[in-house]
């Protein structure tokens, strides 16, 4: 019998202290009414349109992991990009991070679908996945001592574990002395020597020949010890770049919609954007990023990297050139001409 990680409900758009807290110790959170569900389904129907239906000719050559980065941030969906810089999810990755808002930067937003298949029987198939870290492609390095966590993960479900399957199976941290949770985390396909397996059973095949002592702890410490998320629709995985996790298989025939996103702590720059610059747009839609700049809020802003009230770029040129940029658009500058010079400028 499988063992669930049940959702529990966030309060007033907020994540409650124990929810919290599960994501500090345990390393993971499932909350629902975190984000507005009308505006969840609004995405969920932008995707529907946008992607294959299941079962036809065009999904059977659509690859099953992640959008072909056709979905990213900014994407044709205004109600996606509106979740991705949804107040009450930055105020949530901020109360996590134990920091404000406009101390943390979006590094990933991109809605895909996973489709119920026979299994491919290949390494890099995506249907039942190994179980992992997401850290080895986000960062250039490791994640830091589990007190210092530096990003969040997030897996935010558009449809519902109970038409669809696919959930996502967690190990809950049990503790500093947990053997699930040694340091530093390596014994992991992709890591440390070990060719990158997607596939769970080719994964676990290929470390029982090459690192038997891995397969060993993977099967005790990991696998006999994972939680299915019992997800809904409009339920938030909260996660961490050091939980360890896997994907299981979509119900054959059935689609899943999920519409992944990662925030990191500012200065962290060995944790990498995983799409094109959010500039990137600008000459491919017009004026669209404009327009969402400058009817972004301060916060918002300074998620996706645009200097803070008080940075040491504002001076009287800087805010005068910025303002000619977006003015068009009606940026209000106002915040950025009151703020004080930063110290030292
Ligand atoms: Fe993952």
């Amino acid at each position: 019998m499988p063992r669930w990680a049940e959702s529990s409900a966030a309060e007033q758009g907020q994540l409650t202290p124990d929810q919290i807290n599960s994501w500090r110790q345990q390393g993971f959170a499932l909350v629902h009414n975190l984000v507005p569900e009308t505006l969840l389904r609004e995405s969920a129907a932008d995707a529907e349109n946008a992607y294959p239906a299941p079962g036809s000719d065009a999904e059977a050559n659509f690859d099953n992991f992640g959008s072909g980065q056709n979905f990213v941030f900014p994407s044709r969906s205004a109600a996606c990009n509106r979740i991705t810089l949804h107040p009450n999810l930055l105020g949530a990755v901020a109360a996590l991070l134990d920091v404000e808002v406009g101390e943390i930067r979006l590094t990933q937003s991109d809605l895909w679908p996973k489709y119920g298949r026979p299994p491919a029987a290949h390494d890099l198939d995506n249907a039942d996945q190994r179980i992992h870290c997401d850290y080895p492609n986000h960062t250039l390095t490791h994640p830091p001592a589990w007190e210092h966590p530096e990003a969040v993960e997030i897996i935010i479900y558009l449809s519902d574990f109970e038409t669809c399957g696919g959930s996502t199976a967690v190990v809950p941290r049990q503790g500093p002395d947990d053997p699930a949770y040694g340091w530093p985390i390596i014994n992991t396909p992709g890591v440390a020597g070990l060719n990158y397996v997607n596939d769970k059973d080719h994964a676990e095949a290929y470390l029982r020949e090459q690192a038997p002592d891995v397969a060993a702890f993977r099967e005790h410490h990991l696998y006999a010890r994972e939680c299915l998320a019992r997800y809904r629709f409009g339920s938030v995985l909260l996660y961490r770049h050091d939980t360890w996790h896997r994907g299981t298989p979509v119900t054959h025939g059935a689609l899943r919609l999920v519409h992944n996103l990662t925030f990191k702590k500012a200065g962290s720059e060995w944790i990498n954007v995983l799409h094109p610059g959010w500039s990137w747009s600008m000459y491919r839609r017009n004026q669209f990023m404009e327009k969402l700049i400058a009817a972004a809020s301060v916060e918002q802003r300074a998620v996706l990297g645009f200097p803070l009230p008080g940075s040491p770029y504002w001076n009287e040129q800087t805010l005068q050139a910025v303002k000619a940029r977006y003015g068009a658009h009606g940026i209000d500058m106002t915040p950025y001409e009151n703020a004080p010079p930063a110290a030292g400028t």
